[in-house]
């Protein structure tokens, strides 16, 4: 059995409550935590080598450390919890079943980076984890971890927990900012980064769910301890969301370095394939990331063993490799369609783009539109080398990743599965006879 440092918790009954997140060890670290020197904190996280969780996989600690200590602005700890990358429901199943756990890693964090009000941003769509969050809150408040001089410590920090409206856009951290302001949900330009200039112009850290659930095990048991966990710079444990045609879809917490081999066919994690079927392709970090051809998934361009690490996945680059993102693990098999997946993906970031900037708002329309008339059968043979042009002018042109997170798997699709696109230029009589739920044009 793997490490759990996240989900070792969360089959005991009732550890949604306080008070059975208490009994079973919960808020020892923000215990621990109020007696350390907050620096101290930082930099065990810095030992620890965690890196961010919610896809960008940038050291947690070294974050923190950029947060402008000196302006005398008040600072502001701010939890993506705007979990919308398809594929990915990891932080959706750790607020749902063991929300307490975020709370601690919110008070540990703040108490480091020396913020008094902090926030939770959710996604709209999460109405009933948003209700368990703001439960829970409630509960810490009673119980004296929430509030003013916490525990007599002198420390106060109030948290808040705010809905968004639906907005993909908005998990984009300045977008998130924006949002919580009150405004709506355009990207910021980077630099300045919200360390410098965030919530309000304040300094301001966003770190995910998951990067803060981990805060109060590396102060409990050291950051030493965690690096000690995982492989190379791929350090501690990862949750991964699973679905697809694998035999055991869910969410699962892995130790970095597993190989993707074990990952996909042992019975511990997702159990090989559903029904028997031959493996197609894995998506293994969210739909901004490459889809990685069968040949591909299991050994790198060099060789070796592809691992479950940030570095190994995204071995030989976005050429023969992809990324571990977000952990949103998406495996097809030999039925799945290349073309129709990818024109999904194109609909929905053609859909979610804010509009801001003109390579994102007219090149995502224009993927989504010519792969649409592609996956119907109305293809020409000059669109496969349009849809490279388009991608190739988005990707790098935009003030947020979301022009790249639309550009890349189209890039990935073609690169990897051409002859799915000219089959159906060729031989748009085989594919109109599917079971389409769109409309034609
Ligand atoms: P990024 O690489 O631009 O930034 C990572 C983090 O490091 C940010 O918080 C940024 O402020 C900070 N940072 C970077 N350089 C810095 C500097 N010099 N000074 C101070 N801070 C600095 O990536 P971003 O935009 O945060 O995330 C993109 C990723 O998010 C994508 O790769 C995708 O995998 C993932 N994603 C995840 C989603 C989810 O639902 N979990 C949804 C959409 C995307
Ligand atoms: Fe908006 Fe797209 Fe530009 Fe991001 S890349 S700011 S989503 S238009």
């Amino acid at each position: 059995m793997g490490k759990k440092i996240l989900l070792d918790k969360i089959n005991i009954p009732g550890i949604k409550t306080y008070q059975v997140y208490r009994d079973n060890g919960g808020y020892a670290a923000v215990e621990k935590a109020l007696t350390m020197d907050p620096d101290a904190i930082t930099e065990e996280v810095k030992t620890s080598g965690l890196r961010g969780r919610g896809g960008a996989g940038f050291p947690t600690g070294l974050k923190w450390s950029f947060l402008d200590k000196k302006s005398g602005k008040p600072r502001h700890l701010v939890c993506n919890a705007d979990e919308s990358e398809p594929g990915t429901f990891k932080d959706r199943y750790l607020m749902e079943h063991i929300p307490h756990l975020l709370i601690e890693g919110m008070i540990v964090s703040s108490f480091a980076l020396g913020a008094n009000s902090s926030y939770i941003y959710i996604r709209g769509e999460y109405m009933w984890v948003f209700k368990i969050l703001e439960r829970a809150i409630k509960e810490a408040y009673e119980a004296g971890w929430l509030g003013k001089n916490i525990k007599g410590s002198g420390y106060n920090l109030d948290l808040y927990v705010h809905c968004g409206a639906g907005a993909y856009i908005c998990g984009e951290e300045t977008a998130l900012l924006e949002s919580l302001e009150g405004k709506r949900g355009n990207p910021r330009m980077k630099p300045p980064f919200p360390a410098v200039s965030g919530l309000w112009g304040n300094p301001t850290v966003v770190n995910n769910v998951e990067s803060i659930a981990s805060v109060p095990w590396i102060v409990l048991n050291s950051g030493e301890e965690y690096a000690k966990i995982g492989n190379g710079r791929s350090t501690g444990t990862k949750l991964i969301s699973a679905s697809g045609h694998c035999r055991k879809p869910g969410v699962y917490e892995i130790e970095l370095g597993l190989t993707v081999d074990e990952f996909m066919n042992s019975d511990e994690y997702l159990g090989g394939m559903m029904d028997g079927r031959p493996l197609k392709a894995i998506v293994p970090g969210g739909s901004s990331v490459p889809i990685l051809p069968q040949h591909l998934i299991f050994k790198t361009a060099e060789g070796t063993d592809r691992l479950m690490t940030y570095e190994s996945l995204a071995d030989g680059g976005f050429a023969t490799g992809s990324a571990l993102g977000s952990g949103g693990f998406i495996v097809y098999n030999d039925t799945a369609c290349i073309v129709r997946n990818t024109w999904n993906f194109a609909r929905f970031y053609a859909h979610e783009s804010c509009g801001q900037c003109s390579p994102c708002r007219e090149g995502t329309g224009w993927l989504e539109k010519v792969l649409h008339r592609i996956e119907i059968g109305l293809g020409r043979e000059e669109d496969i080398e349009l849809l490279w042009s388009i991608q190739s002018k988005i990707e790098g042109n935009t003030i947020c990743p979301l022009g790249d997170a639309a550009a890349w798997p189209v890039a990935a699709a073609i690169r990897h599965f051409r002859d799915e696109f000219e089959y159906h230029i060729r031989f748009p009589e085989k594919i109109k006879n599917r079971n389409h739920f769109v409309d034609e044009p």
